[in-house]
């Protein structure tokens, strides 16, 4: 088994990469509501390109983002600027960074939170998370429902052009998927390999699971109450089958 330290590098989180095929919005009706509803401002964790942020602001919504990697803030402050958007990005770590004030909703979408790999790191993130929260706020995030079938399935064989799009400048990317799962530290170990243009290289994007009652037990310890999960972004509810597990949760 590969014992090396998990993380995410920063080729993942190339802003012309991620924004090449990162298109969907499934997510956003589910954010947008939550959003209205918290009459208030409103912090994306993990804002990315803003791929939310912006439709969010866009729609009426005072938000802020952060994020920790420049690259990624750097095309969401771009694309607000380019949309006439006021939105405040901010550049720091969700397990410690303050921000000195407090929201009515604070959220940490498409699985971002699996990019935290020990207990001691989410129970810091639910810490700041808690720091941020007005009274009577809301916190919501989602991350996948982990499949054993999904993963003895996934380490049988590299999948071969799993994704595939085209840069701006018209260059063909192709990423092919190896998939190897760490037991002992409930981590997805995902490497993709990029094809773009003549080029290869490979990538490690570690992705550590949370099994549901797990996690139910981690919120219950660190302050919150769970309002509502849901199974799906249509909001059934969750079950044994879900892709996700989706949260909506308040400070006990
Ligand atoms: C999967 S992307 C999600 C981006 C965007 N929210 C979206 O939905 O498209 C994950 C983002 O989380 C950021 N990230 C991961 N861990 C973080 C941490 N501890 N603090 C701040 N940002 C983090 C990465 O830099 C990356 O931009």
């Amino acid at each position: 088994m590969n014992s090396s330290p998990l993380g995410v590098d920063r080729r993942i989180y190339d802003a012309d990469l991620y924004d090449g095929f990162n298109r969907f919005t499934d997510d956003l009706p589910f954010y947008l509501c939550l959003a209205r509803a918290a009459r208030g401002s409103v912090l994306e964790l993990c804002c990315g390109t803003g791929r939310l942020t912006l439709p969010l602001a866009g729609a009426g919504v005072d938000i802020t983002g952060l994020d920790f990697t420049s690259s990624m803030l750097e095309r969401a402050r771009r694309k607000a600027r380019e949309a006439r958007l006021r939105i405040r990005f901010v550049r720091g770590d969700m397990k410690a960074k303050s921000l000195g004030r407090k929201f009515r909703l604070v959220f940490i979408p498409f699985n971002s939170l699996q990019n935290t790999y020990s207990v001691e790191d989410v129970e810091r993130v639910f810490r700041n998370v808690r720091r941020h929260l007005s009274p009577g706020g809301r916190f919501a995030f989602d991350v996948f429902n982990p499949s054993v079938r999904y993963i003895v399935e996934s380490e049988r064989k590299v999948q071969k052009a799993k994704i595939r799009f085209r840069l701006p400048d018209g260059r063909k990317v192709s990423i092919d998927e190896r998939f190897r799962y760490d037991a002992a530290r409930q981590t997805a170990r995902v490497t993709w390999v990029h094809h773009v243009g003549g080029k290869t290289f490979a990538s490690r994007l570690d992705m550590r699971c949370f099994y549901p009652l797990e996690l139910d037990a981690l919120l219950r310890h660190n302050g919150f109450s769970v309002l509502r999960k849901y199974g799906s972004f249509d909001l059934k509810p969750f079950r044994s089958e879900s892709p996700k597990q989706i949260f909506v949760c308040a400070q006990r």
